[in-house]
Order: structure tokens, then C-alpha cells, then sequence
């Protein structure tokens, strides 16, 4: 016959067992043990029948109470079971992910962009290859026949005045230097062209060059030119006015526009200067263009026949035109500028407006 104190000697049996038990794997066992279905507690269970009602009533509550108790205690023991393992598990899959840093990574370096002059040269090949022009180069380093000799500026020739040229070497057998201008590039274009057989010639010709000027707001040592040759048959004065007038409106915009004024140059004739709207104040004058309203570009006229007579061009098959202007200039007028030593500063300040 079972007493009430059986019962809770079973469950302090079970607390027992069920505190003992350290892995999932035990906490199964034990449950199974001192609460399935051949554990004591059920053997009491079904004893129960046997009883007499009333007896069986008390017990059969406690049996109740005692089954509640032991799942309790086995549930509680089974979820600290699982947090230790899963803690232990976390530990043991633990990864430094700093092992597999590399090295620290600088910070990205700062992208710089070109000069505004040479995307002033960029903007200018641009607009004559619209026109049909090919872009060609020259050395800057010249023979006095090619920067002087042959453009007609014999030596000693007063025109010489009009270059201050840094030499390089005076010969024997010839004086080398710094071009002081792109039209030698001229020479080299229409030499190239009568060996190759390949008149006519439409092209422009960007570069640097050189002077023994000291800088000031509007000159630099060392500076850049557009040349522009065109030779071909039947060209005209009206010619070279059309392309300077379509490529200053392209350029500057439609408010600008061209004007030429007769000048001399040794290397054409007829010669003018290149002059277009001041841009400060639009033609109504101001200190920049001396109240003229205009500002010189460059110069520019019809090739002469003693240019064609020296790379052995003929004069009576051929004529052309040639101009050459500054691109800096260009720069410093399209800006607004006042003092084109800015170009050359490197001071970030001003170089990244552009
Ligand atoms: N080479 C001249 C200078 O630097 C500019 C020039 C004038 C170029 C007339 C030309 C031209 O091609 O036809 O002052």
C-alpha cells in the first residue's frame, strides 16, 4: 500500500537525479527514468485502481502534484542544459575577424584634373576639327631657318625685333633656340607635304613657346599658340576672314566677334591683327581693352610667296592663309582673368574653378 511519504520520496529522488544530470543526452535519460511510463511515479499511477475511492482520491491528487513538481524540474534543468551548451558552442566558433584585415588601406588619393590651358587647347582643337582642320605638332626646339629663315626673316632683319628669342646654341653651323612662336611648324607641315605629294593643307598646329619676356599680367616666358595653315587653290582674304569670324562666335559665344586690322608680319601678305570683342565689357570699353572695345588675339594673312618659294610650293599653283594666336590669351579672355600669372601659380584655390 503507497503513503503520501512514498511520494515525495519519489520526487526528492527525481530532484536528485534530474540536478545529476549534465547534457541533453542525461536530462533525456533522466526523464524518462523518473517520469515515463516505467518510472515509479507511474507504477503508483496505475496501483491507483485498486484503491478504495476515497483513498484513491488523496492520492491520486498528490500523485498529480508529485508528476507536476518532477516535469517542472526536469524542463527547468533541460533549458539550462541547452543555454550552457549553446554558450560553450558559441565559444568554441568564435572568429577573429581582424585576422583576416589586410594591412590598413590608405585614404583614397584626391583626383586632380587637367590645367585650364590645356583644356582651353582641348576646347580650341575642338572647334576646328569641326571645321575640318587636322591637328598637327612641331618640335620646340628649332633651327633658326625654320622659327625665322624660312617664314622670310632673313638675319639681321629688323623684323627680328619683334621675338625675344632665348638661343640655345648660336652656330656655326646654325643657331639653335627655344621657338618663340608655332608658325616654323608651317615650314614643317608644308615640307612634309611636297615629299609626300599631299597638298592641300588644312591645319592647326598647338603648342608651346618660349620668349625672354619677363611675366606681367598679360605675358608669359613660356606660353602656348594655336598656328592654323591653310593651303589650297583659289584661297582668298574672304576665306580666312569666314574661319577666323566662325571660330571666334564657336568659341567665345555669339556676342564676340572678330575683326582684323592691317598689320605687318614677314610671313604674309597681306597681314592683320586678330582682335575680338573685349569679353570684360562686350565692345563698350573699359581699362582692360583701353576703351577700344577690342582685344588682340594674334595675327594672321595671306601665306607669302617667299614662304611657298623656300619649301618649294608654287606660288602661281597655290595660295593659303595662316594665323597664330595665344591660347592662353584665349583663356584669360573666355575667364576674364586679369592676370594670366594665375595659369602658371599652381595655386588650387584658383585652378579648381575650372
Ligand atoms: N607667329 C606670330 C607671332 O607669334 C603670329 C602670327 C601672325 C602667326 C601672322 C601667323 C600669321 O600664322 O599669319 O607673333
Amino acid at each position: 500500500m503507497v503513503e503520501p511519504a512514498d511520494i515525495d520520496a519519489l520526487v526528492e529522488e527525481a530532484r536528485r537525479a534530474v540536478a545529476g544530470a549534465g547534457t541533453t543526452e542525461e536530462i533525456r535519460e533522466v526523464a524518462s527514468a523518473v517520469a515515463g511510463k516505467k518510472s515509479a511515479l507511474a507504477g503508483v499511477g496505475r496501483g491507483l485502481g485498486a484503491l478504495e475511492p476515497e483513498q484513491r482520491k488523496e492520492l491520486g491528487r498528490r500523485l498529480h502534484e508529485a508528476r507536476a513538481a518532477v516535469d517542472q524540474l526536469i524542463e527547468g534543468r533541460r533549458a539550462e542544459i541547452t543555454a550552457a551548451e549553446l554558450a560553450r558552442e558559441l565559444a568554441q566558433s568564435r572568429v577573429d575577424l581582424t585576422e583576416f584585415i589586410p594591412g590598413s588601406v590608405p585614404a583614397p588619393k584626391a583626383r586632380g584634373h587637367l590645367n585650364l590651358v590645356t583644356q582651353t587647347q582641348a576646347a580650341l582643337e575642338d572647334v576646328f576639327v569641326g571645321m575640318g582642320f587636322l591637328v598637327e605638332e612641331g618640335p620646340e626646339i628649332e633651327t633658326d631657318w625654320y622659327n625665322f629663315g624660312a617664314l622670310n626673316i632673313p638675319p639681321a632683319h629688323p623684323a627680328r625685333g619683334m621675338w625675344d628669342t632665348l638661343y640655345l646654341d648660336l652656330g656655326p653651323p646654325e643657331s639653335t633656340l627655344l621657338r618663340t612662336h608655332t608658325s616654323p611648324v608651317q615650314i614643317h607641315l608644308m615640307e612634309r607635304a611636297v615629299a609626300q605629294g599631299q597638298l592641300p593643307i588644312h591645319a592647326v598646329m598647338p603648342g608651346r613657346c618660349y620668349r625672354r619676356d619677363t611675366p606681367d599680367a598679360r605675358h608669359l616666358p613660356v606660353f602656348h599658340q594655336i598656328e592654323g595653315l591653310v593651303v589650297d587653290k583659289g584661297i582668298s582674304f574672304a576665306d580666312l576672314a569666314g574661319t577666323i569670324e566662325v571660330f571666334t562666335t564657336a568659341y567665345f559665344g555669339p556676342d564676340i566677334h572678330s575683326r582684323l586690322r592691317p598689320a605687318y608680319f614677314p610671313f604674309t601678305e597681306p597681314s592683320a591683327e586678330y582682335e575680338v570683342t573685349c569679353t570684360i565689357c562686350l565692345g563698350s570699353g573699359c581699362q582692360t581693352c583701353s576703351q577700344t572695345g577690342w582685344i588682340e588675339l594674334g595675327g594672321c594673312g595671306m601665306v607669302d610667296p617667299a614662304v611657298f618659294d623656300a619649301v618649294g610650293i608654287d606660288p602661281d599653283l597655290w595660295t593659303g592663309f595662316a594665323f597664330g594666336f595665344g591660347i592662353d590669351r584665349c583663356a584669360q579672355m573666355r575667364h576674364q582673368i586679369a592676370d594670366m600669372r594665375v595659369l602658371t601659380d599652381n595655386d588650387l584655390r584658383f585652378l579648381r574653378q575650372f
